[in-house]
């Protein structure tokens, strides 16, 4: 497999470094495609990678490209590669709010496979989402969930459900982020110093992970339930929590996230 990144980001760059830590692919058989060439000899010397500026290159090079450009940045790519872009490789795009039918009209002979990941591919523990395209082979399916695999978890879901799941598990992240920034910071003015508060609030964020996925409590409901008693600290802070409106603020959070999602996917008037 020869695998093509047009857009030599944040996101190119957590799914090279988890592809080569995995050793899923050598580091000649990945090639970075950006307009910032700072950028791609960054890359190159970071991951002894092959570089190049034309797009054109990942498509003769590639038999699987990933498109991990900006959304906003997608129109004009389609238009430059539509005359080249055949059915000879598989196609994913990673880009929030573009749907299957933006690139099936662009460019109709392509294998597209849609996937929206996360930035923690940076460590081997992103969440994946994916929706085959209308082109897409069994063949596709099985690589694309080879690739996933690399970054983290995955699963299959409708398109239908990709503007939410691009606001919880895409932009998630950033989300959980502010909530640890705002735990420690609380801790560090009861006088935690601030690397200790940092290091307790990661570690206790993957612990409650961990306890989650691994089903040892079944839903995170009775993961408070059991480690809350009667007058301890725990209920002491829940009674707080759960009387304010934090649950509203991350309901709404959830929904602008979403609705941004719906008007990126819409075509521009
Ligand atoms: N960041 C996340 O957590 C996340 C999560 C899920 C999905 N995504 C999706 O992943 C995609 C990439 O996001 P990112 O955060 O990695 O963005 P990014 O850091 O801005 O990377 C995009 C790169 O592509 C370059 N580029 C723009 N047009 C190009 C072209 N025609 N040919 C080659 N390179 C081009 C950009 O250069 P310039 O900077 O010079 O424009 C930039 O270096 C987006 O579509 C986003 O929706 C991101």
């Amino acid at each position: 497999m020869r695998i093509g990144f047009i857009g030599a980001g944040k996101m190119a760059e957590a799914m090279i470094s988890a592809l080569l830590r995995r050793q899923a692919v050598a580091p000649d058989h990945l090639m970075a495609i950006d307009i910032d060439p700072e950028r791609l000899s960054q890359m190159g010397r970071q991951f002894s990678i092959r570089t190049a500026a034309d797009p054109n290159e990942a498509l003769r090079f590639a038999t699987v490209l990933i498109l991990a450009v900006k959304p906003q940045q997608l129109p004009d790519l389609l238009k430059s590669l539509a005359p080249t872009m055949t059915a000879d490789r598989l196609v994913i795009s990673i880009a929030a709010g573009k749907p299957l039918a933006f690139y099936e009209t662009a460019w109709p002979a392509a294998r597209m496979v849609r996937v929206m990941p996360n930035v923690a591919c940076l460590v081997g523990e992103a969440m994946s989402v994916f929706a085959l395209g209308r082109n897409a082979t069994a063949a596709d399916r099985e690589t694309v969930e080879f690739l996933l695999g690399c970054f983290g978890k995955f699963c299959a879901l409708s398109e239908s459900h990709f503007d939410v799941v691009t606001a919880l598990s895409g932009s998630g992240p950033a989300f959980l982020a502010y909530l640890a920034e705002r735990l420690a910071a609380a801790a560090e003015e009861n006088g935690l110093p601030a690397d200790s508060a940092r290091l307790l609030t990661a570690q206790t964020l993957l612990g409650t992970a961990r306890l989650l996925l691994d089903g040892v409590y079944p839903s995170p409901r009775a993961l408070m339930d059991a480690v809350t008693s009667a007058r301890g600290t725990t209920a002491a802070g829940r009674q707080i929590l759960e009387s304010s409106d934090v649950g509203e603020v991350l309901r709404q959070t959830i929904r602008a996230a979403t609705l941004r999602s719906q008007e990126l996917s819409r075509p521009p008037s």
